[in-house]
C-alpha cells in the first residue's frame, strides 16, 4: 500500500522523517514560498498523498490532476483552501490539524487585543523613529481592557481558550454561534445573536472557519453596529471581514481600532489599511511558535502515514470519503 508523498513546502520537526519511514518516496519541495496554482497542478501528478499548506489552492483542477491521490493532508486547522466537496466526490481524503494550535492562536489573539488597545505598535514606531517627545498626561492614551466586554464569534476551541485568558481581566463574556458551547458557558459567557453581540462588546474577536456563510460576515452594516470605542480582532481568516469596509470604519474612526492577523487577499492588504494608525497588523502568525508548528507538521504527517498504511486518518474532515472496509473510495 505505501506510496509516493509530496510535501509542498519545507516543514519543521519530525513530520518528514515520520513519512519517510513508511513511504516509498518523499518529494519535499525545497522552495520556501507558496506554490502558484499552475505549478501545484503539475507537481501533484502521480502522488498517493500530498501534505499541503493553507495557501495551496487545492481546487477542482488540482484534484483532477492528482488522480489516484488518496489524501490531501493540510498543515492547518482551517481547510478553506481545499475543495472538500470535490475531493469527497473523487474519494480523496482531506485532513487537518485541529487542537494543536489552539493555545498559540489564543495567545496571539490576546497579543492583538493588548497591542491595539494600549497602542503598543504605534509606540514602538515612535521610539524607533526617535519621535518620543517625553511623557505627557495626554500622550498616546489607549483604553482599558480589564472589565470590558469580550464578544466571541464562533464558539470553538480557540474562542474558549481566548475566553479562559479573559477571566484574569475580569471581562464579561458574550458569544455567538449556532450551538451552545459548554466550555464558554462554564466561564459564565452568555450566548447572544450576532447583531446584539456587535452592539454590546468592547472587543469583537472572530473565530469562525471560512465558508460561503462566513465570507464578509463582518460587513459595513455590521461594523456600523459596533460601538465607536470597540475593537475588532481577527485571527481566523481574512475574508470573514469586508476589508474595504473595515478601512473606511477605521479611517472614519467609526470603531476604535482593529487587530488583524489575516487578510482578505493575503498576503496583500486592502488599500489604506497599512496607513491606519489604529490597526495593529500581523503577518498571519497565529500558530507561529516553534512548538506549535512542530506539532502541526507531526499531526499532518501522522495523517499521511495512516492513509499510506490503509488506516483511517485521525483528523479526517470528509468521513464520507472513507469506507471502513475499503479505505478511500469514490462517493457515488
Ligand atoms: C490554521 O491552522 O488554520 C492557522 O491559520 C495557521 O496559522
Amino acid at each position: 500500500m505505501p506510496g509516493r508523498v509530496l510535501i509542498t513546502r519545507p516543514i519543521p520537526g519530525a513530520g518528514p522523517a515520520l513519512i519517510a519511514r513508511v513511504a516509498d518516496e518523499v518529494v519535499a519541495v525545497e522552495a520556501d514560498v507558496p506554490m502558484p496554482l499552475d505549478e501545484l497542478r503539475e507537481r501533484v501528478r502521480g502522488f498517493d498523498a500530498v501534505l499541503c499548506m493553507l495557501h495551496d489552492p487545492v481546487d477542482a483542477t488540482v484534484l483532477r490532476a492528482a488522480e489516484g491521490c488518496r489524501v490531501f493532508a493540510n498543515m492547518a486547522v482551517g481547510y478553506n483552501n481545499i475543495d472538500v466537496a470535490g475531493a469527497t466526490k473523487l474519494g480523496i481524503l482531506v485532513t487537518n490539524t485541529p487542537g494543536v494550535l489552539t493555545e498559540a492562536t489564543a495567545d496571539l489573539t490576546w497579543a492583538l487585543i493588548l497591542a491595539v488597545t494600549r497602542r503598543v505598535a504605534e509606540g514602538d514606531r515612535i521610539m524607533r523613529a526617535g519621535r518620543f517627545p517625553g511623557w505627557g498626561p495626554n500622550y498616546l492614551l489607549g483604553g482599558d481592557v480589564t472589565g470590558r466586554t469580550l464578544g466571541l464569534i464562533g464558539p470553538g476551541r480557540i474562542a474558549a481558550a481566548v475566553a479562559a485568558r479573559a477571566v484574569g481581566f475580569r471581562m464579561p463574556l458574550v458569544y455567538h454561534g449556532r450551538r451552545d458551547s459548554p466550555d464558554l458557558d462554564a466561564l459564565g459567557a452568555r450566548r447572544v445573536e450576532l447583531d446584539a453581540l456587535l452592539a454590546e462588546a468592547d472587543f469583537v474577536s472572530l473565530h469562525v472557519p471560512l465558508s460561503p456563510e462566513t465570507t464578509h460576515l463582518i460587513d459595513a452594516r455590521r461594523l456600523a453596529l459596533m460601538k465607536p470605542t470597540a475593537y475588532l480582532i481577527n485571527t481566523s481568516r481574512g475574508p470573514v471581514v469586508d476589508e474595504v469596509a473595515l478601512v473606511e470604519a477605521l479611517q472614519g474612526r467609526r470603531i476604535a481600532g482593529a487587530g488583524l492577523d489575516v487578510y482578505e487577499g493575503e498576503p496583500a492588504m486592502a488599500p489604506g489599511l497599512g496607513a491606519s494608525e489604529n490597526a495593529v497588523l500581523l503577518p498571519h502568525l497565529g500558530s507561529a511558535t516553534v512548538e506549535t508548528r512542530d506539532r502541526m507538521a507531526t499531526m499532518a504527517a501522522e495523517n499521511v502515514v495512516a492513509v499510506l498504511r490503509g488506516r483511517r486518518p485521525p483528523n479526517l474532515v470528509n468521513p464520507e470519503a472513507w469506507r471502513e472496509s475499503e479505505g478511500p473510495s469514490t462517493v457515488p
